[in-house]
C-alpha cells in the first residue's frame, strides 16, 4: 500500500477502506507518512467527505493507535461526559459530583485550551497543589474511595489524534464534522466509559455555528458510540452566550462552587438536565425520577462533599483560588434588553487578558476573567453594569470598548433564549426540545 495512492483515491471522491485508513493513521504514528502528506489528505477529505464507514474506521484506527483503559474490575456504572467546547462551562465540576453521589463513577481525561473556550484542565489548575496527573493506581483508588477523577489526558491516549489534531489546527481543516467526530470519539472509547454522554454545543461560542451542523455532529458521534457498543446519549445546547456568568479559569471554578453550594442558574439547569438523563438512560427510570434523584443529591450537599474530597484527594487547596485585583464594570450605554452576549468575542478577551493560549507553550494567568452582571433579554438601564472584569492592569480605552461590543443592547424586547435544543438518547432517536 502506498500513501500517495489513498490521497489519490481521496482526491477523486472514491471511499476509503479500512485497511488503507488504518495504514494512513499508523504511518502518521511511525512517521512514515510525511506531515505534507497527512494534510493533503486531510483536506481531501474535507474537500471530498468522509462517509459514516470511514469516520467509524478512522476512530478505531486512532482509538487503537495508543492504551485503552480498562476500568472494567472498579464496581460501578462507568460515565464519561464530554462537551464540544464553549464558554463559562464549567458543568464537569458539578455533573461528576452528583453522579459520584448517587454510586456512578468516572474518570474524566481532559484536556488544556487553546483559543477562546477554557480547558478542564485549566480551569483545575487554578487550585494551588492540585495534581491532574495520576498513577493508574491512585485513579482506581480515588474511584473507590470518591467515585470520581479529572486528570489530563496521558500521551500515550490517541496518540494518532494528537498529531492529526496539530496539523487540522494550522490547514483549515478542523471545522469537518466526520474529522470532529472520530477525534472526540477516540478518545471517549480509549477512555472506557459504560456510557458516554455529550454535550454539544451550537451558536455563536461553539465550533458548530448553526443547528443541523450541530444534530449531525451529535448523531455522528451517537451512532460511532453505538456501532463500538458504548451507550451513547448527546444534548445540543445553546452557545449563543455564555453558559454561565463566570468566564475565566479560577472563576469558573468559583461559578461551579456556587452551583454546588445553591446558586440557582443556566450552569446548574444544564448539569441537572445532563445528569438526569444519564441516570435516566443508566437506570431505565423516566425523566422526572432521575432529576428528582439528581436534585436530591445536589440540595442536601452530598455532591459538593463529593466535590471537596476531590479536590483534597488530588492534592488541592481551595483557599488558595485568586481573582485579579483591578476590577472594571462595563456598563450600558443606553436603555434596552440585551440581545447579544458574543460568547466567541468575550472567551478571545478573557484570553487576551492572559487566561487562555494563543499557542501551546503560552503561560496562562488563572486570576484573569469576568462576571456577567447579564444574561439575554434581561432589561437595563443605561449605566447600569453589565459585566465586571478581573484583570491585573487597568483596561485601556481600546479594551474597554471591546469589552463593550460583546454585549448588544436594543431597545426591542425578546424572549429568554432555550438552554437546550435537542437530545439524542442511546437508541439514536432525535428528541426536539
Ligand atoms: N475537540 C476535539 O477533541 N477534537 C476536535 O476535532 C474538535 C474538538
Amino acid at each position: 500500500m502506498k500513501i500517495v495512492d489513498i490521497i489519490n483515491k481521496k482526491k477523486h471522491g472514491f471511499s476509503l477502506s479500512e485497511e488503507e485508513i488504518k495504514f494512513f493513521v499508523d504511518g502518521v504514528v511511525q512517521g512514515d507518512v510525511a506531515d505534507y502528506q497527512a494534510s493533503a489528505l486531510l483536506m481531501a477529505i474535507c474537500l471530498k467527505g468522509f462517509d459514516f464507514d470511514e469516520t467509524l474506521y478512522l476512530t478505531r484506527a486512532m482509538r487503537d493507535s495508543g492504551v485503552v483503559m480498562d476500568y472494567s474490575h472498579v464496581d460501578g456504572i462507568k460515565v464519561d461526559k464530554h462537551s464540544t467546547g464553549g464558554v463559562g462551562d464549567s458543568t464537569s465540576f458539578i455533573i461528576m459530583p452528583i453522579l459520584a453521589s448517587l454510586g456512578y463513577k468516572s474518570v474524566k481525561m481532559s484536556g488544556r485550551g487553546l483559543g477562546h473556550t477554557g480547558g478542564t484542565i485549566d480551569k483545575l489548575d487554578s487550585i494551588k497543589g492540585l495534581s491532574s496527573s495520576l498513577s493508574k493506581e491512585y485513579i482506581e483508588n480515588q474511584l473507590n474511595e470518591i467515585g470520581f477523577c479529572i486528570v489530563g489526558q496521558t500521551p500515550d491516549l490517541c496518540p494518532a489524534d494528537k498529531i492529526l489534531y496539530a496539523l487540522r489546527d494550522v490547514t483549515a481543516t478542523v471545522d469537518n464534522i466526520a474529522l470532529i467526530s472520530a477525534s472526540i470519539m477516540s478518545k471517549k472509547l480509549a477512555s472506557a466509559g459504560d456510557l458516554i454522554i455529550l454535550d454539544v454545543k451550537y451558536g455563536d461560542g461553539a465550533f458548530m455555528k448553526n443547528f443541523s451542523d450541530a444534530l449531525s455532529l451529535a448523531e455522528t458521534m451517537c451512532a460511532i458510540g453505538r456501532r463500538e457498543g458504548v451507550k451513547t446519549i448527546a444534548m445540543i445546547t445553546d452557545m449563543n452566550e455564555p453558559l454561565s456568568k463566570y468566564v475565566g479559569n479560577s472563576l469558573e471554578i468559583e461559578g461551579a462552587i456556587g452551583v454546588l453550594k445553591g446558586d440557582k442558574n443556566r450552569l446548574r439547569d444544564l448539569s441537572v438536565a445532563l445528569a438526569s438523563n444519564v441516570v435516566s438512560e443508566c437506570e431505565n427510570i423516566d425523566y422526572a425520577e432521575a432529576f428528582f434523584k439528581v436534585c436530591k443529591v445536589l440540595d442536601d450537599g452530598t455532591a459538593y462533599e463529593k466535590f471537596n474530597q476531590m479536590i483534597a484527594h488530588q492534592g488541592g487547596d481551595l483557599s488558595s483560588l485568586k481573582v485579579a485585583p483591578v476590577v472594571t464594570e462595563i456598563l450600558a450605554k443606553e436603555d434596552g434588553f440585551v440581545h447579544k452576549i458574543h460568547a466567541e468575542k468575550l472567551g478571545e478577551l478573557v484570553c487576551d487578558l492572559g487566561g487562555g493560549r494563543r499557542k501551546k507553550e503560552d503561560v496562562i494567568d488563572y486570576t484573569v476573567g469576568v462576571i456577567n452582571n447579564v444574561c439575554v433579554s434581561l432589561e437595563v438601564k443605561k449605566g447600569d453594569v453589565l459585566c465586571k472584569v478581573y484583570s491585573n492592569e487597568c483596561l485601556s480605552d481600546e479594551i474597554y470598548e471591546k469589552f463593550s461590543s460583546v454585549f448588544e443592547v436594543r431597545r426591542e424586547s425578546l424572549d429568554k433564549p432555550r438552554l437546550i435544543y435537542a437530545k439524542i438518547n442511546s437508541v439514536g432517536e432525535i428528541i426536539l426540545y
